[in-house]
């Protein structure tokens, strides 16, 4: 069994798949800084130029496909962890290509956790969500009733039973039920909902809020990324085999008061007030309160970050022309867009 001892982080190496992604490319370079040696796999749906920014010696870029076992296989070799994030991401993205869906995100997900075991690697941490939870009145932990409202939701419930089947002693895998995240990342998704409040503040001066009464936990990208690193330096005889929610009690919010603390950050910011409309329809039927308790007793995890300084970022990315043209369907997973290159 590998050893976790500090002192000892700069011969740990770590693949991260799917660390091309909106939370991959930010959880990679805090590994990088760490010391961490990161291979990174990914097919770059959504183009490479982000990852391509991150120059360190100590970083390995491989395009593959992990519906490809060949690529699988590969990839592990040599890796004293994996962390798992490779996905098709969001409801709107699996509906649009549901086949692809469930091929990479549980046959695919599937088949990455048996080779990690048949090679040794004991522990393997897989990105699933809070969607799992769908709706729910009372204030749900890990141990709450599913209720999935997309095949989205479905696929990772599956993927986590399946790797939790084959757990042993010597394979010990970590599930990650992430809140939705919010924040700039350099693979920017402005399919989130504080990420995509700020972006129509900005383009169309007015936040739209489809339904408001919703609960959802929301959670920064550093936080989560911080989560991850928590889990991987945990001893895994305290975090192997368990899933935990990832996120903040005290971020668990209305979608009405998301609309609220983007304007009020957008106020602070600029001076400028911006409006927010209601409609009824599109709503997001998505409605769930969690408790990370799990998280924070095992590992100390605590979020640190707040919305009102990630839509300020946002916006300064935006005001300043770091990012051009927020509208680019590259931004928008159910695109499947890579043609990054016209952002310039
Ligand atoms: N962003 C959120 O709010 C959120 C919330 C909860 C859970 N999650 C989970 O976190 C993980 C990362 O999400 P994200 O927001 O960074 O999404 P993302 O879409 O930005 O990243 C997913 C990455 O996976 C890669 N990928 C997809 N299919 C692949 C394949 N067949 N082979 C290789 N690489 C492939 C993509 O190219 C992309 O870089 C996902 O598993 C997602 O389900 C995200």
């Amino acid at each position: 069994m590998m050893s976790y001892q500090k002192g000892k982080k700069m011969k740990r190496k770590i693949l991260v798949i799917g660390g091309g992604g909106y939370l991959g490319i930010v959880l990679v370079r805090k590994l990088l800084e760490l010391g961490y040696k990161v291979r990174v796999l990914d097919s770059f749906i959504y183009g490479s130029r982000a990852i391509s920014c991150l120059s360190s010696p100590l970083l390995e870029i491989v395009k593959g496909d992990i519906t490809h076992a060949e690529v699988v296989t590969k990839a592990i070799n040599n890796s004293d962890a994996v962390i798992h994030l490779a996905a098709v991401v969001g409801d709107p993205a699996a509906k649009a290509r549901p086949e692809l869906t469930i091929n990479t995100n549980y046959i695919a997900s599937l088949s990455i956790a048996s080779a990690c075991k048949l090679s040794g690697i004991n522990k393997f941490i897989y990105a699933s969500t809070c969607s799992v939870y769908g709706i729910g009145d009372e204030i749900l932990d890990e141990d709450s009733p599913l209720n999935p409202v997309s095949l989205y939701a479905k696929t990772k419930i599956s993927s986590e039973k399946g790797i939790m089947s084959i757990a042993n002693g010597e394979f010990c895998p970590t599930i990650m039920r992430m809140s939705t995240l919010y924040g700039y990342s350099p693979r920017m998704r402005f399919d989130l909902v504080v990420n995509t409040m700020t972006m129509t503040a900005f383009t169309e001066g007015v936040i739209k809020v489809f339904g408001g009464n919703q609960w959802r936990p929301l959670l920064s990208l550093s936080d989560a990324a911080d989560a991850y690193i928590k889990i991987l330096e945990a001893d895994i005889s305290v975090i192997g085999g368990k899933i935990y929610n990832v996120g903040s009690e005290k971020q668990n919010y209305r979608i009405s008061q998301v609309a609220e603390q983007v304007a009020g950050a957008i106020e602070e910011l600029t001076g400028k007030k911006v409006s927010i409309r209601t409609e009824k329809d599109n709503q997001d039927v998505r409605d769930y309160k969690v408790s990370f308790e799990r998280i924070r007793r095992d590992t100390g995890f605590e979020a640190k970050t707040s919305i009102n300084e990630a839509v300020k970022e946002i916006w300064m990315k935006l005001e300043s022309g770091e990012i051009k043209d927020p509208k680019q369907k590259v931004y928008y997973n159910h695109y499947f867009d890579s043609s990054e290159e016209l952002i310039g």
